[in-house]
């Protein structure tokens, strides 16, 4: 069973949910889902953004998971900022989803630049009021933008889901965010595949019998932060959730790992962006090597 972490309102969440960006046909859907149920897993993470909702509510359907075992989080993309549209995105998402709420509602990205984060933070504040969010959250705010809101708002994001993975570890964000009982989700646990590579890690992976994604995503673990990590393979999908059971980590091992930390962020910069594309793989091969 994965172990899960009491969010700042009650509601639990499991430490590791299956990541679902790029998985867009029913049948693929189906079968990733499929494994994961069967590995345990009751997390999922989607957004409108990654146009899978509607793939990813037909698959739950199919899977007979009770609604109250799922833990779902969706997100509001940057062209939804502002309250109508918010609302408006909110019901298109639980319509394609099949679901009447979401586990976690989250603000994609902060997109400054719209100047509408806060008007769209105090939206999500209304919808969870309304019980159609369980909990409510934002992604890839940095401590500027957690301040607007921590004082505009009235209450306290449930969740910061920022890019985090060995080569990028926002240590200072980290920190505010544990300091205001906010969260912390790591997305793209793995540095989307680069980190497996890394050197410390697979002498560590050998010395606990455990792979490299393992002992990544039990670092993460171990210093408190969910994971999603995304696989299209039903045997990496289970590969992962073994991180839980692997021997803890020592004290050495995180160390190792919290060395690896570069600056090397892969996703856009959150203060810049809103609405362009941004293509992430050339920069995996820039922050990893591969
Ligand atoms: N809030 C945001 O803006 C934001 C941005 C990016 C991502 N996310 C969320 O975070 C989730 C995870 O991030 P991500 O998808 O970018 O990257 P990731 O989970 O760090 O890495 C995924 C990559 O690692 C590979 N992989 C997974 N498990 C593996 C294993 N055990 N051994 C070897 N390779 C393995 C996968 O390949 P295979 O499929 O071949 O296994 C895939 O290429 C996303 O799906 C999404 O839900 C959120």
């Amino acid at each position: 069973v994965i172990p899960a972490i009491t969010l700042n309102n009650g509601v639990e969440m499991p430490e590791i949910g299956l990541g679902t960006i790029g998985n867009r046909s029913d049948e693929k859907m189906l079968e990733i889902v499929r494994a994961a149920v069967d590995a345990g897993y009751r997390s999922f993470d989607t957004a409108t953004r990654y146009d899978n909702e509607r793939a990813l509510g037909r698959a739950f359907d199919r899977c007979g998971i009770p609604r109250d075992e799922l833990f779902v989080t969706t997100k509001v993309w940057n062209s939804d900022h502002g309250r109508t549209r918010t609302l408006r995105a909110l019901d298109r998402s639980l319509q394609q989803l099949g679901l009447d709420y979401v586990d976690l509602y989250l603000i994609h990205f902060p997109a400054p630049k719209l100047g509408l984060f806060l008007e769209t933070w105090l939206t999500l504040e209304d919808l969870y009021l309304s019980g159609r969010a369980r909990a409510i959250g934002v992604a890839s705010f940095g401590v500027s933008h957690l301040e607007r809101i921590l004082d505009g708002g009235s209450i306290v994001p449930a969740v910061n889901q920022i890019e985090l993975h060995p080569r990028w570890q926002q240590k200072t964000l980290r920190a505010f965010n544990e300091q205001h009982g906010i969260q912390v989700e790591s997305w793209s646990p793995l540095g989307m595949g680069g980190a497996l590579y890394e050197p410390v890690l697979a002498a560590i992976a050998t010395k606990h019998d455990a792979t490299p994604a393992q002992v990544i995503l039990r670092w993460h673990m171990q210093q408190g932060r969910i994971v999603i990590p995304r696989s299209t393979s039903p045997s990496r999908i289970r590969e992962n959730v073994g991180a839980v059971t692997i021997d803890p980590l020592d004290d050495g091992d995180l160390s190792a790992i919290d060395a690896l930390d570069t600056h090397g962020r892969i996703g856009p910069d959150p203060d810049e962006w809103s609405e362009d594309d941004f293509d992430m793989r050339p920069r995996v091969s820039e922050v990893y090597g591969r």
